[in-house]
Order: C-alpha cells, then structure tokens, then sequence
C-alpha cells in the first residue's frame, strides 16, 4: 500500500508529529513544545487546548515539510506522555481543567493515606501499579474535587475523563469516540491487569465513576476516523495506539522475552518484555502491559521502572540554572573535566520514581569544592542519568534472577555518546544503540500500520528494525563500584 503513516507523539515537554512511508522510513518530523505550568512547588500542569494546537501545527507543519497532503495518508498512530490525566465536556469537547501531569505530586497525601489505610497490596495485586501520585487514578480523584461546576456536568452526563491518548482519539475523530488503549489504561491504577477492564473495586478506592471512563481498546485496531481535523480529510482510520514507552519498547522490536529498552527523554524509562507472564517485582519496579495486538490479541506484559527525570535535567541546568543556552551543549561542558569531581547532583525535582518512590524526595547538589567547575556539575548531570537507570536495571535482574539481553537505548539524549559510554560503564552492560533513534514514533508508526493491516504483525516489524552502534564497557568493577557508593552516599542524603 503506497501512502503515509502519520504519527502523534504527545510528550511531555512538547509534540512531534512524523511521517513514516509504507516501507518504514521515517521522512519527516516537527517538533513543537508548549509551556509548561507549575502552579506550586511539586505541582505540574499543562494547558489542555495547548496540547491540542501543538498537534495541529505539527501536522501542518509536517505535512508542508514531506510535501505531501492529507489524503496521502493511509492510517494515524499515537502515542503519548502516559498518565497525564483531564477532563473535557462531551458536548462541547472544551477542557473542563487544565491537565494534572505525571510528574505532578498534588496527590501525594491522598496516596499516603490510602498507604496507611493498607490498601497498596490491592492496588499492586490488580494494577501492578505501586501506590504513588504518579498514576492517574489519584489524579482523576482530584480533578473531580476540584473542578468547578463538575457536580452539574456529572449530573447531566456531560463529563468524559481519559488519559492524553482517549483525549486526542476523541478530538481527531470529531467526538466520535471515548476510547483509551491497553497500554495507556494500565497506567492509570484502575485497569485489572489480568482481564484487562476497569476494575470496581479500584474505582471504588478512587472514587472514580466508570460512566466518565473510556472504553479499554487494543493497541493495533480499529480506533477510530478523522472527522472535523483542520488539515486533514475525513475518513482516515487511527489503527495504532500506546503508551509512549510501550511505543518505545514496539519500535525497539524488543519482542522475544528478556528483551528491554532505555528511552532517554524527559524522564528515562526501562521496559522489559516479559510475555505472557505478569512478573510481580519485589524490587519497587512496575507490572504492565506492553501490547495488545487486535482484538482478542494476547496481551503482552512488561515490567518498568522509570526515573521521572532525565533529559529533565538538562533543562534544568538550561531554564533553572542558566548554565548553558541550549540542551546539547551539556556533552562539550562535561568533556571539559575528566569526571564528577566529586560533584553529585540528585535530581529528585519531582520526587523519585522506581525503585525508591519517594514523592517528597528533593533535588541535591553536593560535593562542592573551591575546584569545582561548571563542567563537574555538567559531567555529574549526565553521570545521574546514568546511575539512576543502572539501580533500576540492577532490580530488574534481581526480580527476573539472572542478567538482562544487552539494553537497546534510545531518545533524543542517546545521541549523545559520552552519556552512552558513562551508561554502559556504571552498569557495566553492553549497550545497542538502533539507527533510528526516534523508536517511539517509530513505533506508533509501527502499532499503527499493524493496525491497518499494513504490516502482518511483530515480524515484518523485526525485519525493519536496524541495530546501530553497540557502547562496551570500559570501566573496571573496582571503579565502577566507588562511583556507585559516592551516587548512593548522595541519593541516601535525598531520602533521609
Ligand atoms: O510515564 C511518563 C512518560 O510516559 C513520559 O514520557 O517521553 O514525555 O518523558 P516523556
């Protein structure tokens, strides 16, 4: 089939709408970012209509990049930052508030009262969620408390809740369709893992009415038509959605079990395939679902742990600090040294994620010296983006009981070679980098064309799928060991 796929990558920090051929090359990618909104110290909020026009314009703008029109393309993939969660009006489709992001903590005290109440076990056991702000449950609690005039919407039908995913499906299919897909819904601490539906009980403990909720629906499938999309003609079929780091993991072709992926982006997050089975970590890591492949598909689960900032903290050295003016100069600044220095920076500026959860966790930069440089704070940024994946890679092999597969990286911070190099070295792993780097549009590319019959499933996408550079380990045991116990001297300093 000749034509285009076109993706929706909704991130965090911005949004990239790409065009992939039918034979699976990426031509074409914008990028635009929106403002991001921190009403509180903790707190994180996005514009829900800013969402929406960073879309458009990324499909213009795409559009006009790959001179191609809107009738060229053949079937729309999304995917998107999970969790995040909002409310709109089913009649008018306006947002009712401004979006609560994953990273927000505005929920922290709710989830330690359910804590303390005991509830975590059940969460776990149905979710695989641990029992945290992060998830969207607590969110969606909290926009139905305080959202003005909700009452009166409730009443009268009129409220629809749903992750950023069910929200961009029902904006491109003109309000035609409330779904959510597998991957995103597992992400939200009100899906049963193993049937796959909203759970009551879970709804219950949340206080979150299952009329407001989306239909659960696979991930490669039948989700819906375009309708009213300025730009685009009606009728094209949205065949492909995911979680961006199940998107990540799908166009990594992380498909056998035992096969993981690192994506670097806003936060960096490690997913591990492990098949039909639904792995119960005793580590603080996560159980979810990978895919759905069709209806009736077999789910395909994952274990995950995430640290909530990584590229995050570039940005902070660029936007917080003023070190330097753009993201990419970090990787010249931090060659300037020949490590840390003894610097450590911990940037638990939303809490810490796996395998600590610790929503009240605070960033940390210490080990100064009056021989400290700008580039010892750049050289530690980078060695904790590092360090915090390897404490999440070392429970993922405590829970599973053997060695990972060489880790597949990728993300917009994984071209960045010292970084990769400083990876492989503090895990003391091998490291494949694919050349296409970009794996989680590719991979709603991928979801999508699936879903459209494009592609016959997992192994027309595994013949696509290119390793690229591999990152060996340089360090020995010795030293990797002493760069860990100063790191962990750090992070012990953020948790106390
Ligand atoms: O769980 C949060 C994650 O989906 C956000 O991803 O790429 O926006 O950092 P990203």
């Amino acid at each position: 089939m000749a034509g285009y796929i076109l993706a929706i990558d909704q991130g965090t920090t911005g949004t990239t709408v790409a065009l992939m051929t039918t034979d699976g090359t990426l031509c074409a990618s914008v990028n635009n970012e929106f403002e991001q909104l921190y009403p509180r110290p903790g707190w994180v909020s996005h514009r829900v209509d800013d969402i929406w026009r960073s879309v458009l314009k990324g499909i213009r703008g795409v559009l006009r990049r790959a001179a191609c029109r809107g009738s060229d393309i053949v079937a729309i993939g999304i995917t998107n930052q999970r969790e995040t969660s909002l409310l709109w009006d089913r009649q008018t489709g306006e947002a009712l508030n401004d979006a609560v992001v994953w990273q927000c903590r505005r929920t922290t005290e709710f989830c330690e009262s359910l804590k303390a109440a005991g509830h975590e076990k059940l969460v776990q056991g149905k979710s695989g969620l641990v029992l945290d702000p992060y998830f969207s449950a607590s969110k969606f609690r909290w926009l139905l408390q305080h959202t003005p005039r909700i009452a009166a919407k409730l009443k009268a039908g009129r409220v629809a809740a749903g992750t950023v995913d069910s929200y961009l499906i029902w904006q491109l299919s003109g309000g035609e369709n409330h779904v959510t897909d597998v991957s995103n819904a597992a992400r939200t601490s009100l899906m049963n893992l193993k049937d796959l539906s909203w759970d009551s009980r879970l709804l219950d403990l949340f206080e979150v009415p299952a009329d407001i909720l989306p239909t659960i629906r696979p991930c490669a499938g039948d989700l819906g038509r375009t309708r009213n999309v300025p730009g685009l003609p009606d009728g094209i079929p949205i065949t492909g959605s995911a979680g961006d780091q199940q998107a990540a993991l799908f166009g990594q072709a992380c498909f056998g079990v035992g096969d993981a992926k690192c994506t670097f982006g806003t936060g960096s997050f490690i997913v591990m395939n492990t098949g039909s089975e639904r792995l119960q970590s005793h580590s603080g890591l996560l159980t979810t679902v990978a895919w759905q492949l069709g209806e009736g598909g077999k789910p395909v689960y994952a274990l995950e742990g995430g640290a909530f900032i990584c590229g995050a903290a570039v940005q902070f050295l660029r936007d917080g600090l003023k070190m330097i003016r753009h993201a990419r100069e970090v990787e010249a600044l931090a060659r300037e040294v020949k490590d840390h220095g003894g610097v450590e920076f911990v940037p638990a500026l939303t809490g810490l994620g796996a395998p600590h959860w610790a929503p009240d966790a605070r960033g940390l930069i210490c080990g100064l010296t009056r021989g400290s440089q700008r580039g010892h704070i750049a050289r530690a940024t980078l060695d904790a983006m590092a360090l915090q994946n390897a404490d999440i890679l070392l429970a993922m092999e405590k829970d599973l009981g053997r060695r990972m597969r060489p880790l597949r990286v990728d993300g917009g911070a994984s071209a960045n070679n010292l970084l990769m190099q400083i990876q492989a070295d503090v895990l003391g792993r091998k490291l494949i980098r694919p050349q296409l780097i970009e794996t989680t549009v590719a991979g709603a590319c991928y979801l999508a064309g699936v879903g459209a019959g494009i592609w016959r499933g997992t192994r027309d996408i595994r013949r696509i799928w290119q390793a690229g550079d591999e990152f060996r380990v340089t360090l020995s045991a010795q030293a990797r060991r002493r760069r860990q116990d100063s790191w962990r001297t750090a992070l012990e300093r953020t948790l106390a």
